[in-house]
């Protein structure tokens, strides 16, 4: 019976050794502990050994059975670590997940093409505040105070107290405010392009309460500018950013800090300059400019009997929608964050 006991000891554990997974340890604890395992069956067999020895072989028996039990329980636990242990290995063969690539909006893009063109012919891109002095945005560029020509620009104020000398704080409505910033440094030529943010109280399908204005500015002595040079700027920029076969023209217009003053257009793309449903005859208004009035050059402490120049100051989202093979029939979808519509670009 001792030798029974101790043959089934070493067969158990030597199994449960071997045994590859949980599920096999449930099934050599059946085989040998369950109700009709090796072990039990074994110790059934007690009753049929004389009475005297009882004791002893039970002890054993007994001994066996913890045995078997503890086997188990560890193999268990070594099974319960591994798993965890393979949960924590990372494989860095594996393919990786890409995250979504975005790109730059539409209006980012447009702002990079215009500067790039400007540079090739020699002009510096600057940024001037958008939180502006009534003096910067009005005042200096020849609006007098209260003037009715400031109703065009539809201008946010914003509530705190005015400066005594620069007036009240606004949202500046254009980017003409930088003529000045750039003019008050001083330094002489000047080839300017202001790029930034405009606010004007405006929303409809052609026009953002926020919107993007990209202005430039030639300041130089007086006998070295002349109006051909603000239209070939104009012409530059027309076939640089349209395309070779559009056109531009100039038109009068009027601004209290340009004289003359230029309305500018480029020939519509869709039509060819023929007259169509998007230009009705054959142009696309593209924004103002005009030769820097010499009230302004004084404001800016130059003498304008020395020094001349022009500007102008055309729209960002204007001349993106513009552009041939981009229809966009609600301005105002440039800043919905609708991806869908993002993605096209
Ligand atoms: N600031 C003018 C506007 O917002 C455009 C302009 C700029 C006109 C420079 C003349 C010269 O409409």
């Amino acid at each position: 019976m001792e030798n029974e006991l101790m043959s089934i000891k070493n067969n158990a554990v030597s199994l449960i050794l071997d045994a590859r997974s949980e599920k096999e340890l449930e099934e050599l604890k059946l085989q040998f502990l369950g109700k009709n395992g090796t072990l039990t069956m074994a110790l059934k067999e007690l009753t049929k050994i004389p009475i005297e020895k009882r004791p002893e072989v039970g002890k054993l028996a007994n001994e066996v059975k913890q045995i078997i039990e503890e086997a188990i329980e560890n193999s268990s636990a070594n099974f319960k670590t591994k798993k965890i242990e393979k949960i924590k290995k990372i494989d860095v063969t594996e393919p990786g997940i890409r995250p979504p690539l975005g790109h730059l909006h539409p209006v980012t893009q447009a702002i990079e093409e215009i500067i790039s063109i400007f540079e090739r012919i020699g002009f510096t891109r600057v940024r001037y505040p958008e939180i502006e002095w009534d003096f910067y945005a009005f005042e200096a560029l020849n609006f007098p105070e209260n003037h009715p020509a400031r109703d065009d620009w539809e201008t946010f104020f914003i509530e705190q107290q005015p400066d005594p000398k620069k007036g009240p704080v606004l949202l500046t409505p254009h980017t003409s405010s930088g003529q000045i910033r750039e003019m008050e440094k001083g330094k002489l030529p000047i080839k300017m392009l202001n790029i930034a943010k405009t606010y004007r109280r405006q929303s409809d399908v052609s026009h953002t309460p926020m919107f993007h204005q990209f202005e430039t500015l030639v300041i130089d002595k007086a006998e070295n500018i002349s109006i051909t040079h603000l239209k070939g700027v104009l012409d530059y920029f027309v076939k640089s950013y349209f395309g070779p076969d559009r056109v531009s023209r100039i038109r009068p217009y009027h601004f209290q800090f340009t004289e003359p003053s230029f309305e500018t257009d480029v020939s519509c793309g869709v039509c060819d300059g023929k007259g169509c449903k998007l230009c009705k005859e054959g142009w696309l208004e593209l924004g103002g400019a005009g030769m820097v009035h010499p009230n302004v050059i004084t404001n800016c402490g130059l003498n304008p009997e020395k020094y001349a120049g022009f500007a102008s100051g055309w729209g960002v989202e204007r001349v993106l929608t513009m552009k041939e093979g981009i229809e966009i029939d609600d301005i105002r979808l440039l800043y919905s964050n609708k991806l869908e519509f993002l993605e096209q670009f």
